[in-house]
């Protein structure tokens, strides 16, 4: 049962640009494919796509999205913000500060963003973002801020070999939360972000991602295209790549990957690549 009505969600809204018009559907291929395909046509800045399950949900790295129906959110936002298309990154190193901040402000539990854009409570992913650009001469035509979270997902509905890296709110909570509630704080706290971006506010974003990472200072290991780098992170730089310090004293910078946990290297000598932290 879709229970996404969307005078409940405007009755919670309170923003001035995100949900001036919301598009409802219970099924979706995707809700990002669908923002694109409205963007193209027109769409304006602001709009927001919500499906109550998405048949062809993406991830990152081409990766299915787990998108069940009556129990998490998968929202799309039409955003056409005046910049150059390298300073992009930045929109999704603020899309995830305000969706951890929208997961901490219902649910009072503190996720975690590991770069480049998932969730973690207790270690485990609980939202994850795609961010999709359209360009221009160099410009941004616009970006769907696509945004997944699992916000009542049982664990019985996670296929069990997923169980050990994925959680849902609810099972960190042991309780149900409204996703209709947990939307409208979602772009209330994505409009606060979005407009901190548009008036300068970077170096702040960039604090509140780092703060919320607790990643600077650890140790991780990063597999990149066909690379393996390890090193101790030093901090994220304004274009989203994560600088990073290896062991042979270099400084190494990544724009793509998947980087394992701080937690899995608890045995890194002490001194490597601390210079600076
Ligand atoms: C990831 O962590 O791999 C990113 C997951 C992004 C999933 C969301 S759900 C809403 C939007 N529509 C999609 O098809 N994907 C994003």
């Amino acid at each position: 049962m879709n229970t996404f009505s969307l005078r409940a969600i405007k009755a919670h809204l309170g923003t001035q640009l995100l949900g001036k018009k919301i598009h409802v559907f219970d099924e979706l291929d995707s809700t990002n494919l669908e923002a694109y395909r409205m963007a193209r046509e027109g769409g304006e800045e602001g709009e927001v796509v919500v499906a109550d399950r998405q048949l062809r949900g993406k991830g990152r790295l081409d990766r299915p999205w787990l998108s069940p129906p009556g129990v998490n959110l998968y929202v799309s936002i039409i955003l056409r913000p005046p910049i150059a298309v390298r300073y992009a990154p930045l929109i999704t190193l603020m899309a995830a500060v305000a969706t951890a901040k929208a997961a901490k402000g219902i649910s009072g539990l503190q996720p975690r963003i590991k770069w480049p854009n998932d969730l973690l409570i207790n270690g485990k992913k609980v939202a994850g973002l795609l961010n999709e650009l359209k360009s221009k001469a160099g410009e941004v035509d616009f970006v769907i801020l696509g945004i997944g979270i699992n916000v009542n997902m049982t664990l019985e509905m996670i296929p069990e070999e997923m169980r050990p890296i994925v959680t849902s709110l609810r099972e960190e909570l042991g309780y149900d939360i409204s996703r209709v509630e947990f939307l409208s704080t979602l772009l209330r706290e994505v409009e606060g972000e979005y407009q901190a971006f548009l008036t300068g506010e970077t170096e702040r974003i960039l604090r509140q991602w780092e703060e919320l990472s607790q990643m600077v200072g650890k140790v991780v290991e990063m597999k990149s295209f066909h690379e393996v780098i390890r090193g101790r992170v030093k901090g994220i730089d304004s274009d989203g790549s994560l600088l990073l310090s290896a062991p042979d004293g270099s400084e190494k910078r990544v724009i793509a990957g998947d980087i394992s946990q701080p937690e899995e290297f608890p045995d890194m000598k002490p001194g490597f690549g601390s210079e600076g932290k």
